[in-house]
């Protein structure tokens, strides 16, 4: 499992992180076989597995359950667990309750935030609790209503400057990486040079120290829209569609099941059936 100072060296050295989501046990094992760095259970569970409209119905629950499966699959591989929308606001108390649950019961290594400003005091007592924590920076999608919608963000100088601003305090608070979403290239450039912390973009360029996407639109899972910044590497959707289909074909049309998959009862048996 690579650990937070061997994912900083790969920043400083340049090789580029790989991250991805997983919400179950079979693609967190692919994922494992297959070399990435860094696994995100995100609360886009939310959208692409439990087809809610938005992240904002995603319970701590919900996150615990998958988060479960994805660990039971990934036992090495650093494991990153969203906490939901409206948990990580409001009393000390309740945040540090509603974390170090999700936290001890999914065996994440770190839990990802949404936002800077209030957020950083979440940050930094998780932090100082002993949950490392990785920011999310840009778009936030448990704030879309609020935004309007899924937009690129940072695009003047002022709004750019004021999310350099956040990464250094996320940093300053302890954050031990930060996720950037949907941010012009050029800021993901300044925004990587301006923290010793792994950047990790999503829609935010080629400049960022890694990079995450969401499973179902780098296999082409799903019926959903692929965003702009996404891209498929493979068409499991095509596959599994065309799976269904010959199945279907085959039940109505006698060829399945076959011989090979019959069980046999002895023809005496069979004789004392029929008496
Ligand atoms: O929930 C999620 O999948 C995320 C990524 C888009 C970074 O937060
Ligand atoms: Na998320």
């Amino acid at each position: 499992m690579k650990t937070i100072t061997e994912l900083k060296r790969m920043k400083t050295e340049g090789s580029k992180i790989v991250m991805m989501t997983a919400y179950d046990y079979p693609t967190a094992a692919f994922a494992e076989k297959s070399d990435v760095d860094l696994l995100l259970v995100g609360d886009s569970l939310g959208m692409v597995v439990l087809g809610y409209p938005s992240t904002v119905y995603v319970t701590s629950e919900d996150m615990i359950h998958h988060g479960k499966a994805v660990r039971r699959g990934a036992r090495d591989t650093f494991l990153v667990v969203d906490l939901p929308f409206g948990t990580f606001r409001g009393s000390q108390d309740r945040i540090l309750t509603e974390a170090i649950r999700v936290f001890q019961e999914t065996g994440a290594d770190a839990l990802k935030v949404e936002g800077a400003d209030e957020v950083l005091d979440t940050i930094q007592l998780l932090t100082s609790t002993g949950i490392p924590v990785v920011a999310h920076l840009g778009l936030l999608p448990q704030s879309a209503s609020v935004i309007g919608g899924y937009k690129v963000q940072g695009k003047t100088a002022d709004a750019a400057r004021k999310l350099l601003d956040d990464a250094k305090l996320c940093e300053q608070a302890g954050a031990c990486m930060i996720v950037v979403e949907c941010i012009p290239h050029q800021l993901t450039a300044q925004l990587a040079a301006a923290v010793s912390i792994p950047v990790i973009g999503i829609g935010a360029g080629a400049e960022a120290d890694g990079q995450v996407l969401v499973f179902h639109d780098l296999v082409k899972y799903g019926d959903h829209r692929l965003p702009k910044f996404a891209e498929s590497f493979s068409d499991a959707g095509a596959v599994i569609q065309d799976g269904i289909r010959s199945y279907t074909n085959a039940v109505r049309t006698g060829t399945f099941p076959g011989k090979q998959h019959h069980f046999t009862m002895k023809e005496e048996e069979l004789m004392n059936l029929y008496g």
